[in-house]
């Protein structure tokens, strides 16, 4: 507040705070802060990126079993909802790609990292396949990777969004890092799409929670933040050695 009070007590930005679009930038490394918008908690972005792209009957497909808010929010949009089954690895590829074949999705939804409720990872080499088939079919992809920093062991697997990033949004949230009443999430993607999704949340929200993205920022800036991942990551990499949990 004494330092960026004028700028997080006002209306501003409908992408989100700017410091904080710039943090985010760095910390992905491979975005702008162009291609970066932030707003009230990810589901607010899948929402409003389902009232832009899926309109009543169009086909959505979605992971076999996925994340329950984000098949409401679909069907709440009119769409038909595609399941496609999740194997060890990821989606069945060769249903994948004939689902794809038969309906030509407007989406396709994922939660490549640690799947909710499956806790699944995608193989780098179906990311791969998927982005491929989903780009050729004119299928837009939406990953989902709110868990994605919250690994315990192994090495992260490139997202969906490196292979194709003209084809991919991908969305976060600080829900799992920071607390999820904090509300603040965001979306990374090429920048004509990040500017729909602007004015849409403009003319919604005029502007997103300035005071919460205000606090994030200061959480990563004075370090907060990566020593509570580090707290989280080792605590639970702990629980996870328990012979319990299998
Ligand atoms: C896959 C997935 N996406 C989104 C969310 C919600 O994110 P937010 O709190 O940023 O709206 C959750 C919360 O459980 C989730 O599991």
């Amino acid at each position: 507040m004494d330092r960026q009070g004028n700028l997080i007590l006002q209306y501003g930005e409908p992408r989100g705070f700017t410091p904080l679009r710039e943090e985010l930038a760095e910390d992905h490394k491979d975005v702008t802060e162009d291609e970066i918008l932030v707003s009230n908690g990810s589901l607010q972005i899948l929402d409003i990126i389902t009232q832009l792209y899926v309109k009543p009957n169009d086909h959505v497909v979605v992971e076999r079993p996925s994340y329950d808010r984000a098949i409401t929010i679909f069907d709440r949009a009119g769409g038909q909802v595609v399941g496609v089954d999740l194997q060890k690895d990821g989606v069945d590829l060769e249903e994948f790609e004939r689902i794809l074949d038969t309906y030509q999705p407007e989406l396709f939804y994922t939660i490549a990292d640690f799947h909710n409720p499956t806790g699944v990872t995608t193989s780098r080499e179906k990311r791969e396949r998927i982005a491929e088939i989903a780009a050729k079919n004119g299928t837009l992809i939406v990953e989902d990777s709110p868990y994605r920093k919250l690994r315990y062991r192994g090495e992260e697997e490139p997202t969906l969004r490196s292979f194709k990033p003209e084809n991919v949004l991908e969305i976060s949230s600080f829900s799992k890092l920071i607390c999820p009443s904090i509300r603040v999430g965001w979306v990374m993607g090429q920048p004509s799409i990040v500017q729909e999704i602007a004015d849409y949340a403009e003319d919604t929200y005029v502007t997103p929670n300035l005071l919460s993205q205000g606090i994030a920022n200061r959480l990563i800036r004075d370090g907060w933040l990566e020593e509570n991942l580090r707290e989280l990551i080792s605590s639970t990499a702990l629980d996870y050695r328990q012979p319990w949990i299998v």
